[in-house]
Protein backbone atom coordinates (compact mmCIF):
# COMPACT_ATOMS: atom_id res chain seq x y z
CA UNK A 1 0.00 0.00 0.00
CA UNK A 2 1.28 3.18 -0.50
CA UNK A 3 1.89 4.78 2.33
CA UNK A 4 2.04 8.84 2.44
CA UNK A 5 2.96 9.90 6.19
CA UNK A 6 6.86 9.73 5.67
CA UNK A 7 7.27 10.52 1.91
CA UNK A 8 5.91 13.72 1.25
CA UNK A 9 4.93 15.76 3.97
CA UNK A 10 3.33 18.12 1.47
CA UNK A 11 1.15 15.90 0.40
CA UNK A 12 -0.34 14.89 3.32
CA UNK A 13 -0.95 18.37 4.16
CA UNK A 14 -1.93 19.48 0.89
CA UNK A 15 -4.76 17.16 1.78
CA UNK A 16 -5.77 17.38 5.59
CA UNK A 17 -9.11 18.42 5.68
CA UNK A 18 -9.16 19.69 2.17
CA UNK A 19 -11.62 20.39 -0.75
CA UNK A 20 -14.57 18.77 1.44
CA UNK A 21 -16.84 20.47 -1.77
CA UNK A 22 -19.74 18.13 -2.20
CA UNK A 23 -22.77 19.14 -1.33
CA UNK A 24 -25.08 17.09 0.71
CA UNK A 25 -27.08 14.66 -0.93
CA UNK A 26 -30.19 14.85 1.27
CA UNK A 27 -31.42 17.62 3.36
CA UNK A 28 -29.39 19.26 5.26
CA UNK A 29 -29.05 18.82 8.57
CA UNK A 30 -27.58 21.90 9.34
CA UNK A 31 -24.50 20.66 10.45
CA UNK A 32 -20.60 20.74 9.26
CA UNK A 33 -18.25 18.06 9.41
CA UNK A 34 -14.66 18.36 8.90
CA UNK A 35 -12.52 15.04 8.24
CA UNK A 36 -8.51 14.86 7.25
CA UNK A 37 -6.93 12.00 7.35
CA UNK A 38 -3.25 10.32 7.68
CA UNK A 39 -1.24 7.16 7.04
CA UNK A 40 -2.25 5.18 3.22
CA UNK A 41 -4.37 5.57 0.43
CA UNK A 42 -6.78 2.99 2.19
CA UNK A 43 -7.52 5.64 4.76
CA UNK A 44 -8.29 8.60 2.13
CA UNK A 45 -9.85 6.11 0.68
CA UNK A 46 -12.31 4.87 3.54
CA UNK A 47 -12.92 9.08 4.55
CA UNK A 48 -14.32 9.61 1.04
CA UNK A 49 -17.20 6.40 2.63
CA UNK A 50 -17.73 8.35 5.56
CA UNK A 51 -18.06 11.35 3.94
CA UNK A 52 -20.49 9.67 1.61
CA UNK A 53 -22.60 8.01 4.79
CA UNK A 54 -22.68 11.61 6.55
CA UNK A 55 -23.62 13.32 3.46
CA UNK A 56 -26.36 11.57 3.25
CA UNK A 57 -27.39 12.33 6.86
CA UNK A 58 -27.42 16.04 5.75
CA UNK A 59 -24.31 16.94 6.74
CA UNK A 60 -22.44 19.26 4.81
CA UNK A 61 -18.63 18.96 4.54
CA UNK A 62 -16.04 22.10 5.52
CA UNK A 63 -12.49 22.86 5.31
CA UNK A 64 -12.34 24.39 8.47
CA UNK A 65 -12.13 22.57 11.43
CA UNK A 66 -12.90 25.94 13.59
CA UNK A 67 -15.96 26.03 11.65
CA UNK A 68 -17.43 22.42 11.98
CA UNK A 69 -19.84 20.56 14.08
CA UNK A 70 -18.33 17.12 13.92
CA UNK A 71 -14.12 16.83 13.50
CA UNK A 72 -12.73 13.46 12.85
CA UNK A 73 -9.26 12.55 12.73
CA UNK A 74 -8.69 9.10 10.27
CA UNK A 75 -5.45 8.16 11.93
CA UNK A 76 -2.73 6.02 11.10
CA UNK A 77 -0.41 3.09 13.52
CA UNK A 78 2.09 1.79 11.01
CA UNK A 79 4.75 3.68 13.29
CA UNK A 80 4.82 5.20 16.43
CA UNK A 81 5.81 8.80 14.81
CA UNK A 82 2.51 8.74 13.05
CA UNK A 83 0.86 7.91 15.79
CA UNK A 84 2.32 10.86 17.83
CA UNK A 85 1.49 12.62 14.47
CA UNK A 86 -2.23 12.74 15.76
CA UNK A 87 -2.30 13.10 19.49
CA UNK A 88 -0.16 16.45 18.79
CA UNK A 89 -3.49 17.27 15.95
CA UNK A 90 -5.57 16.26 18.95
CA UNK A 91 -4.11 18.74 20.76
CA UNK A 92 -4.74 21.94 18.39
CA UNK A 93 -7.97 20.51 18.03
CA UNK A 94 -8.88 21.29 22.15
CA UNK A 95 -8.75 25.17 21.61
CA UNK A 96 -11.65 25.03 18.95
CA UNK A 97 -13.54 22.33 21.33
CA UNK A 98 -13.11 25.25 24.41
CA UNK A 99 -14.75 27.66 22.15
CA UNK A 100 -17.64 24.97 21.36
CA UNK A 101 -17.99 22.70 23.11
CA UNK A 102 -20.78 21.10 21.58
CA UNK A 103 -18.45 20.48 18.75
CA UNK A 104 -18.08 16.19 18.32
CA UNK A 105 -14.50 14.90 17.93
CA UNK A 106 -13.79 11.77 16.50
CA UNK A 107 -11.00 9.58 16.18
CA UNK A 108 -11.23 6.97 12.99
CA UNK A 109 -9.35 4.17 11.60
CA UNK A 110 -6.31 2.48 12.53
CA UNK A 111 -5.24 3.95 15.75
CA UNK A 112 -9.09 4.21 16.93
CA UNK A 113 -9.04 -0.09 15.79
CA UNK A 114 -5.55 -0.63 17.94
CA UNK A 115 -6.40 1.52 21.13
CA UNK A 116 -10.27 1.53 21.46
CA UNK A 117 -11.68 2.66 24.59
CA UNK A 118 -8.40 3.16 25.49
CA UNK A 119 -8.50 6.44 23.56
CA UNK A 120 -11.55 8.06 25.67
CA UNK A 121 -9.49 8.18 28.44
CA UNK A 122 -6.41 8.96 27.27
CA UNK A 123 -7.34 12.10 25.00
CA UNK A 124 -10.63 13.72 26.98
CA UNK A 125 -11.92 15.86 24.40
CA UNK A 126 -12.63 12.96 22.07
CA UNK A 127 -16.14 11.69 21.59
CA UNK A 128 -16.40 8.95 19.74
CA UNK A 129 -14.12 6.18 18.32
CA UNK A 130 -14.87 4.43 15.40
CA UNK A 131 -12.90 1.37 13.58
CA UNK A 132 -12.75 0.81 10.16
CA UNK A 133 -15.34 -1.77 9.63
CA UNK A 134 -17.61 -0.30 11.40
CA UNK A 135 -18.43 3.54 9.61
CA UNK A 136 -21.75 2.37 8.83
CA UNK A 137 -22.83 2.82 12.56
CA UNK A 138 -21.86 6.81 12.38
CA UNK A 139 -25.25 8.29 12.16
CA UNK A 140 -26.14 6.27 15.01
CA UNK A 141 -22.62 6.69 17.28
CA UNK A 142 -22.95 11.00 16.75
CA UNK A 143 -26.94 10.67 18.02
CA UNK A 144 -25.51 8.46 20.92
CA UNK A 145 -22.84 11.55 21.58
CA UNK A 146 -25.81 14.30 21.18
CA UNK A 147 -27.58 12.29 23.67
CA UNK A 148 -24.44 13.41 26.46
CA UNK A 149 -22.78 9.85 25.99
CA UNK A 150 -19.25 8.97 24.60
CA UNK A 151 -19.71 6.18 21.55
CA UNK A 152 -17.44 3.18 20.71
CA UNK A 153 -17.65 1.05 18.05
CA UNK A 154 -14.27 -0.66 16.95
CA UNK A 155 -15.95 -4.38 15.92
CA UNK A 156 -14.16 -6.02 12.84
CA UNK A 157 -16.24 -7.49 10.25
CA UNK A 158 -15.60 -10.64 8.04
CA UNK A 159 -17.81 -9.18 5.19
CA UNK A 160 -17.44 -5.70 5.00
CA UNK A 161 -16.61 -4.33 1.87
CA UNK A 162 -18.55 -0.98 1.92
CA UNK A 163 -19.64 -2.16 -2.04
CA UNK A 164 -22.89 -0.33 -2.41
CA UNK A 165 -21.49 2.95 -0.85
CA UNK A 166 -20.26 5.59 -3.60
CA UNK A 167 -17.69 7.11 -2.01
CA UNK A 168 -17.57 10.94 -2.15
CA UNK A 169 -14.81 12.09 -3.75
CA UNK A 170 -12.73 14.34 -1.82
CA UNK A 171 -9.74 16.58 -2.77
CA UNK A 172 -10.27 15.10 -6.62
CA UNK A 173 -8.67 16.31 -9.09
CA UNK A 174 -11.55 14.90 -10.90
CA UNK A 175 -9.00 12.64 -13.21
CA UNK A 176 -7.46 10.26 -10.52
CA UNK A 177 -9.73 8.07 -8.47
CA UNK A 178 -9.08 5.53 -5.69
CA UNK A 179 -10.91 2.06 -5.80
CA UNK A 180 -11.17 0.06 -2.79
CA UNK A 181 -11.24 -3.50 -3.76
CA UNK A 182 -10.23 -5.45 -0.87
CA UNK A 183 -9.87 -4.59 2.79
CA UNK A 184 -7.93 -5.96 5.43
CA UNK A 185 -5.01 -8.44 5.47
CA UNK A 186 -3.92 -12.01 6.23
CA UNK A 187 -0.44 -11.62 6.07
CA UNK A 188 0.87 -11.61 9.88
CA UNK A 189 4.20 -9.80 8.61
CA UNK A 190 5.96 -9.60 11.89
CA UNK A 191 6.51 -5.90 11.96
CA UNK A 192 3.41 -4.58 10.83
CA UNK A 193 0.44 -3.60 13.18
CA UNK A 194 -2.21 -3.71 9.81
CA UNK A 195 -3.57 -7.58 10.20
CA UNK A 196 -5.03 -6.02 13.88
CA UNK A 197 -5.95 -2.60 12.65
CA UNK A 198 -7.76 -3.78 9.45
CA UNK A 199 -9.12 -7.59 10.58
CA UNK A 200 -9.29 -10.17 7.67
CA UNK A 201 -8.88 -10.18 4.49
CA UNK A 202 -11.95 -9.95 2.25
CA UNK A 203 -12.21 -9.04 -1.55
CA UNK A 204 -14.70 -6.59 -2.85
CA UNK A 205 -17.65 -8.29 -5.42
CA UNK A 206 -16.01 -7.25 -8.81
CA UNK A 207 -19.35 -6.27 -10.30
CA UNK A 208 -19.42 -3.30 -7.72
CA UNK A 209 -15.90 -2.16 -8.65
CA UNK A 210 -16.37 -1.88 -12.23
CA UNK A 211 -19.73 -0.43 -11.59
CA UNK A 212 -17.99 2.08 -10.10
CA UNK A 213 -14.91 2.47 -12.55
CA UNK A 214 -17.76 2.62 -15.47
CA UNK A 215 -19.42 5.62 -13.09
CA UNK A 216 -16.18 7.55 -12.57
CA UNK A 217 -15.28 7.04 -16.34
CA UNK A 218 -18.32 8.83 -17.16
CA UNK A 219 -17.79 11.18 -14.65
CA UNK A 220 -14.46 12.47 -16.47
CA UNK A 221 -12.21 10.29 -14.84
CA UNK A 222 -9.63 9.30 -16.36
CA UNK A 223 -7.90 6.77 -14.09
CA UNK A 224 -8.24 4.19 -11.50
CA UNK A 225 -6.03 3.09 -8.90
CA UNK A 226 -6.82 -0.31 -7.40
CA UNK A 227 -6.41 -0.42 -4.01
CA UNK A 228 -5.63 -3.16 -1.25
CA UNK A 229 -3.26 -4.44 1.23
CA UNK A 230 -2.01 -7.13 -1.07
CA UNK A 231 -4.21 -6.69 -4.37
CA UNK A 232 -2.65 -10.31 -5.80
CA UNK A 233 -4.62 -12.21 -2.90
CA UNK A 234 -7.47 -10.65 -4.65
CA UNK A 235 -10.18 -13.24 -4.75
CA UNK A 236 -13.68 -13.24 -5.05
CA UNK A 237 -16.20 -16.55 -5.06
CA UNK A 238 -19.98 -15.28 -6.13
CA UNK A 239 -22.22 -17.05 -3.30
CA UNK A 240 -24.34 -18.98 -5.99
CA UNK A 241 -28.05 -19.38 -4.93
CA UNK A 242 -29.47 -22.97 -5.55
CA UNK A 243 -30.09 -23.79 -9.11
CA UNK A 244 -28.16 -21.23 -10.72
CA UNK A 245 -25.45 -21.64 -12.62
CA UNK A 246 -21.57 -21.62 -11.09
CA UNK A 247 -19.58 -18.22 -11.54
CA UNK A 248 -15.81 -18.67 -11.55
CA UNK A 249 -14.29 -17.36 -9.00
CA UNK A 250 -12.61 -13.93 -10.10
CA UNK A 251 -8.89 -13.49 -9.24
CA UNK A 252 -6.67 -9.81 -9.64
CA UNK A 253 -6.08 -11.11 -13.15
CA UNK A 254 -9.22 -11.32 -13.89
CA UNK A 255 -10.22 -7.97 -12.01
CA UNK A 256 -7.76 -6.00 -13.89
CA UNK A 257 -9.05 -7.18 -17.25
CA UNK A 258 -12.07 -6.37 -16.37
CA UNK A 259 -11.31 -2.83 -15.48
CA UNK A 260 -9.09 -2.20 -18.17
CA UNK A 261 -12.22 -3.24 -20.70
CA UNK A 262 -14.49 -0.57 -18.81
CA UNK A 263 -12.39 2.05 -21.87
CA UNK A 264 -8.92 1.89 -23.57
CA UNK A 265 -9.10 5.36 -22.22
CA UNK A 266 -9.35 4.48 -18.54
CA UNK A 267 -5.84 4.04 -16.99
CA UNK A 268 -5.57 1.44 -14.40
CA UNK A 269 -3.24 1.59 -11.89
CA UNK A 270 -2.83 -0.94 -8.77
CA UNK A 271 -1.11 -1.11 -4.87
CA UNK A 272 0.29 -3.10 -3.43
CA UNK A 273 1.78 -6.26 -4.77
CA UNK A 274 3.27 -8.53 -2.31
CA UNK A 275 6.02 -10.41 -4.27
CA UNK A 276 4.77 -14.14 -2.92
CA UNK A 277 1.89 -13.56 -4.93
CA UNK A 278 2.27 -11.52 -7.75
CA UNK A 279 1.92 -14.44 -10.51
CA UNK A 280 2.80 -14.52 -14.17
CA UNK A 281 -0.83 -14.48 -14.95
CA UNK A 282 -0.84 -10.99 -13.52
CA UNK A 283 2.30 -9.53 -15.55
CA UNK A 284 0.89 -10.97 -19.07
CA UNK A 285 -2.75 -9.32 -18.46
CA UNK A 286 -0.59 -6.03 -17.57
CA UNK A 287 1.42 -6.85 -21.22
CA UNK A 288 -1.40 -7.30 -22.84
CA UNK A 289 -3.33 -4.23 -21.96
CA UNK A 290 -2.37 -0.59 -22.86
CA UNK A 291 -4.08 1.30 -20.40
CA UNK A 292 -2.74 -1.33 -17.18
CA UNK A 293 -0.20 1.18 -16.25
CA UNK A 294 3.24 -0.37 -16.56
CA UNK A 295 4.50 0.22 -12.88
CA UNK A 296 4.57 -2.19 -9.74
CA UNK A 297 4.80 -1.66 -6.54
CA UNK A 298 6.69 -4.25 -4.58
CA UNK A 299 7.84 -3.99 -1.22
CA UNK A 300 11.01 -6.15 -0.57
CA UNK A 301 11.73 -4.83 2.88
CA UNK A 302 14.77 -6.25 3.11
CA UNK A 303 17.16 -8.23 0.90
CA UNK A 304 18.40 -10.76 3.02
CA UNK A 305 16.92 -14.00 3.75
CA UNK A 306 17.13 -14.70 6.92
CA UNK A 307 15.79 -10.85 8.06
CA UNK A 308 12.63 -12.06 5.29
CA UNK A 309 12.34 -15.02 7.69
CA UNK A 310 12.09 -12.89 10.51
CA UNK A 311 9.79 -10.51 9.26
CA UNK A 312 7.65 -13.14 8.36
CA UNK A 313 7.52 -12.18 4.48
CA UNK A 314 7.18 -16.12 3.39
CA UNK A 315 9.97 -14.97 0.77
CA UNK A 316 13.08 -15.22 0.36
CA UNK A 317 15.81 -12.94 -1.47
CA UNK A 318 16.07 -15.57 -4.70
CA UNK A 319 12.08 -15.35 -4.96
CA UNK A 320 11.96 -11.74 -4.59
CA UNK A 321 14.90 -11.82 -7.16
CA UNK A 322 12.82 -14.42 -9.34
CA UNK A 323 9.97 -12.04 -9.35
CA UNK A 324 11.52 -9.03 -10.33
CA UNK A 325 13.48 -10.93 -13.54
CA UNK A 326 9.37 -11.92 -14.73
CA UNK A 327 8.44 -8.55 -14.75
CA UNK A 328 11.90 -7.54 -16.56
CA UNK A 329 11.23 -10.19 -18.81
CA UNK A 330 7.23 -10.18 -19.44
CA UNK A 331 7.34 -5.78 -19.09
CA UNK A 332 10.26 -5.20 -20.10
CA UNK A 333 9.61 -1.47 -19.84
CA UNK A 334 7.94 -1.61 -16.32
CA UNK A 335 8.73 0.89 -13.53
CA UNK A 336 9.09 -1.02 -9.86
CA UNK A 337 9.39 0.57 -6.70
CA UNK A 338 9.64 -0.58 -3.28
CA UNK A 339 9.31 -0.79 0.88
CA UNK A 340 12.47 -1.05 2.75
CA UNK A 341 12.96 -1.47 6.54
CA UNK A 342 16.12 -0.75 8.37
CA UNK A 343 17.21 -1.77 11.55
CA UNK A 344 14.76 -4.53 12.02
CA UNK A 345 14.81 -7.09 15.03
CA UNK A 346 19.04 -8.44 14.66
CA UNK A 347 19.42 -7.42 11.57
CA UNK A 348 23.17 -7.49 11.04
CA UNK A 349 25.55 -4.86 9.09
CA UNK A 350 26.05 -7.51 6.28
CA UNK A 351 22.23 -8.04 6.36
CA UNK A 352 22.02 -4.35 5.65
CA UNK A 353 24.43 -4.57 2.95
CA UNK A 354 22.31 -7.16 1.20
CA UNK A 355 19.47 -4.71 1.22
CA UNK A 356 21.34 -2.50 -0.60
CA UNK A 357 22.81 -4.77 -2.68
CA UNK A 358 18.71 -5.82 -4.30
CA UNK A 359 18.36 -2.20 -4.73
CA UNK A 360 21.83 -2.32 -6.87
CA UNK A 361 20.27 -5.38 -8.85
CA UNK A 362 16.91 -4.03 -9.20
CA UNK A 363 17.17 0.24 -9.56
CA UNK A 364 14.28 1.04 -8.14
CA UNK A 365 11.98 3.85 -9.71
CA UNK A 366 11.32 5.11 -5.95
CA UNK A 367 11.14 3.51 -3.00
CA UNK A 368 9.23 4.64 0.87
CA UNK A 369 11.57 3.69 3.45
CA UNK A 370 11.60 3.65 7.21
CA UNK A 371 13.55 2.63 10.14
CA UNK A 372 12.10 0.27 12.24
CA UNK A 373 9.27 1.06 14.48
CA UNK A 374 8.06 -1.74 17.11
CA UNK A 375 4.60 -1.66 17.33
CA UNK A 376 2.69 -3.07 20.22
CA UNK A 377 1.17 -6.61 19.39
CA UNK A 378 2.71 -7.75 16.60
CA UNK A 379 4.48 -10.49 16.40
CA UNK A 380 7.94 -8.98 16.04
CA UNK A 381 7.32 -7.23 19.87
CA UNK A 382 6.25 -10.66 21.20
CA UNK A 383 9.03 -12.49 19.80
CA UNK A 384 12.22 -10.56 19.24
CA UNK A 385 13.99 -7.94 20.87
CA UNK A 386 14.30 -4.19 19.49
CA UNK A 387 17.61 -4.57 19.83
CA UNK A 388 19.74 -2.29 16.92
CA UNK A 389 20.44 0.69 18.28
CA UNK A 390 17.82 3.91 17.02
CA UNK A 391 21.40 5.71 15.67
CA UNK A 392 22.22 2.44 13.54
CA UNK A 393 18.90 2.29 12.54
CA UNK A 394 18.47 6.28 11.55
CA UNK A 395 22.48 5.25 9.52
CA UNK A 396 21.21 2.58 7.83
CA UNK A 397 18.40 4.43 6.66
CA UNK A 398 20.57 7.36 5.07
CA UNK A 399 22.55 5.27 3.27
CA UNK A 400 19.18 3.41 1.75
CA UNK A 401 18.04 6.84 0.86
CA UNK A 402 21.04 7.70 -0.80
CA UNK A 403 21.14 5.05 -2.91
CA UNK A 404 17.71 5.22 -4.00
CA UNK A 405 18.46 8.82 -4.84
CA UNK A 406 20.81 7.90 -7.23
CA UNK A 407 18.77 4.80 -8.58
CA UNK A 408 15.81 7.40 -8.98
CA UNK A 409 18.20 10.12 -10.91
CA UNK A 410 19.48 6.59 -13.19
CA UNK A 411 15.55 6.02 -14.04
CA UNK A 412 14.14 10.27 -14.79
CA UNK A 413 17.40 10.23 -16.53
CA UNK A 414 16.65 7.54 -18.92
CA UNK A 415 13.15 8.79 -19.60
CA UNK A 416 15.31 11.78 -21.19
CA UNK A 417 14.87 12.02 -25.11
CA UNK A 418 11.98 9.86 -25.31
CA UNK A 419 8.44 10.23 -25.70
CA UNK A 420 6.11 9.62 -23.01
CA UNK A 421 1.80 9.05 -22.93
CA UNK A 422 1.22 11.04 -20.14
CA UNK A 423 -2.45 11.92 -18.27
CA UNK A 424 -2.84 15.64 -17.86
CA UNK A 425 -3.65 15.96 -13.98
CA UNK A 426 -3.34 19.53 -13.70
CA UNK A 427 -1.55 22.70 -13.39
CA UNK A 428 2.43 21.46 -12.06
CA UNK A 429 3.25 23.17 -8.18
CA UNK A 430 5.20 25.81 -9.67
CA UNK A 431 3.15 27.71 -12.15
CA UNK A 432 0.21 27.77 -13.67
CA UNK A 433 1.85 28.08 -17.04
CA UNK A 434 2.87 24.26 -16.97
CA UNK A 435 0.72 21.15 -17.16
CA UNK A 436 2.03 18.26 -14.70
CA UNK A 437 0.75 14.25 -15.29
CA UNK A 438 2.28 10.61 -15.06
CA UNK A 439 3.88 8.58 -17.53
CA UNK A 440 2.83 5.20 -17.29
CA UNK A 441 5.97 4.38 -14.91
CA UNK A 442 4.26 6.74 -12.68
CA UNK A 443 6.79 9.75 -12.65
CA UNK A 444 5.51 12.94 -12.39
CA UNK A 445 6.41 14.83 -15.77
CA UNK A 446 5.83 18.27 -16.34
CA UNK A 447 5.74 20.47 -19.41
CA UNK A 448 4.36 24.03 -20.62
CA UNK A 449 0.43 24.22 -20.97
CA UNK A 450 -1.00 24.17 -24.49
CA UNK A 451 -3.93 25.80 -25.05
CA UNK A 452 -5.50 22.48 -27.23
CA UNK A 453 -5.08 20.56 -24.67
CA UNK A 454 -6.96 20.60 -21.52
CA UNK A 455 -6.92 18.59 -18.29
CA UNK A 456 -8.00 15.08 -18.26
CA UNK A 457 -6.82 14.62 -21.80
CA UNK A 458 -3.83 12.39 -22.66
CA UNK A 459 -0.71 14.28 -24.69
CA UNK A 460 2.66 12.78 -25.91
CA UNK A 461 5.48 14.29 -24.13
CA UNK A 462 9.17 14.30 -24.99
CA UNK A 463 11.40 14.60 -21.90
CA UNK A 464 13.99 17.07 -22.65
CA UNK A 465 15.44 17.04 -19.14
CA UNK A 466 14.86 16.19 -15.65
CA UNK A 467 15.53 16.63 -11.60
CA UNK A 468 15.81 14.13 -9.38
CA UNK A 469 12.16 12.57 -9.18
CA UNK A 470 10.48 14.95 -12.21
CA UNK A 471 10.95 14.57 -16.08
CA UNK A 472 10.62 17.67 -18.10
CA UNK A 473 9.63 17.94 -21.50
CA UNK A 474 6.87 19.32 -24.40
CA UNK A 475 3.86 18.26 -25.88
CA UNK A 476 4.73 16.65 -29.37
CA UNK A 477 1.73 16.11 -32.17
N1 LIG B 1 0.56 -4.01 2.60
C1 LIG B 1 1.69 -3.30 2.28
C2 LIG B 1 2.27 -2.49 3.40
C3 LIG B 1 1.48 -1.47 4.08
S1 LIG B 1 2.37 -0.60 5.30
C4 LIG B 1 2.76 -4.27 1.91
O1 LIG B 1 2.77 -5.40 2.32
O2 LIG B 1 3.63 -3.83 1.22
C5 LIG B 1 3.52 0.30 4.29
C6 LIG B 1 4.95 0.06 4.64
O3 LIG B 1 5.22 0.53 5.94
C7 LIG B 1 5.41 -1.37 4.67
O4 LIG B 1 5.66 -1.88 3.41
C8 LIG B 1 6.65 -1.29 5.50
O5 LIG B 1 7.78 -1.00 4.71
C9 LIG B 1 6.37 -0.11 6.42
N2 LIG B 1 6.14 -0.55 7.79
C10 LIG B 1 5.13 -1.32 8.24
N3 LIG B 1 5.29 -1.55 9.56
C11 LIG B 1 6.42 -0.91 9.94
C12 LIG B 1 7.12 -0.78 11.18
N4 LIG B 1 6.68 -1.38 12.27
N5 LIG B 1 8.25 -0.04 11.19
C13 LIG B 1 8.70 0.55 10.08
N6 LIG B 1 8.09 0.47 8.90
C14 LIG B 1 6.96 -0.26 8.81
FE1 LIG C 1 1.36 -5.47 6.82
FE2 LIG C 1 2.47 -7.50 5.59
FE3 LIG C 1 -0.15 -7.15 5.43
FE4 LIG C 1 1.49 -5.48 4.20
S1 LIG C 1 1.25 -7.65 3.73
S2 LIG C 1 -0.29 -4.93 5.43
S3 LIG C 1 3.20 -5.37 5.57
S4 LIG C 1 0.98 -7.65 7.25
FE1 LIG D 1 -2.93 2.31 6.42
FE2 LIG D 1 -1.68 3.17 8.54
FE3 LIG D 1 -3.79 1.68 8.82
S1 LIG D 1 -0.75 2.50 6.70
S2 LIG D 1 -3.90 0.42 7.01
S3 LIG D 1 -3.70 3.71 7.89
S4 LIG D 1 -1.96 1.57 10.03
Amino acid sequence: MLELTHTTKTHDESRQGEALEMVATGKSNGRKLYIESYGCQMNFSDSEIVASILTDQGFETTKDYKEADVVFINTCSIRENAEQRVRNRLKEFESAKAKNPGMIVGVLGCMAERLKSKFLEEEKLVDVVVGPDAYRDLPNLIDKVDDGSKAVNVLLSREETYADISPVRLNSNGVSAFISIMRGCDNMCSFCVVPFTRGRERSRDPQSIVKEATYLFHAGYREVTLLGQNVDSYKYTPVVEEGKETSATVNFANLLALVADVSPELRVRFSTSHPKDITDEVLYTMARYENICKYIHLPVQSGNSRVLELMNRTYDREWYIDRVDAIRRIIPECGISTDVITGFCTETEDEHQETLSMMDYVKYDFAYMFAYSERPGTLAAKRYEDDVPEEVKKRRLTEVVNKQQEHSLYRVQNFVGKTHKVLIEGFSKRSDQDYCGRNDQNTMVVFPVDPRYKVGQYVHVLGESCTSATLIGRIID
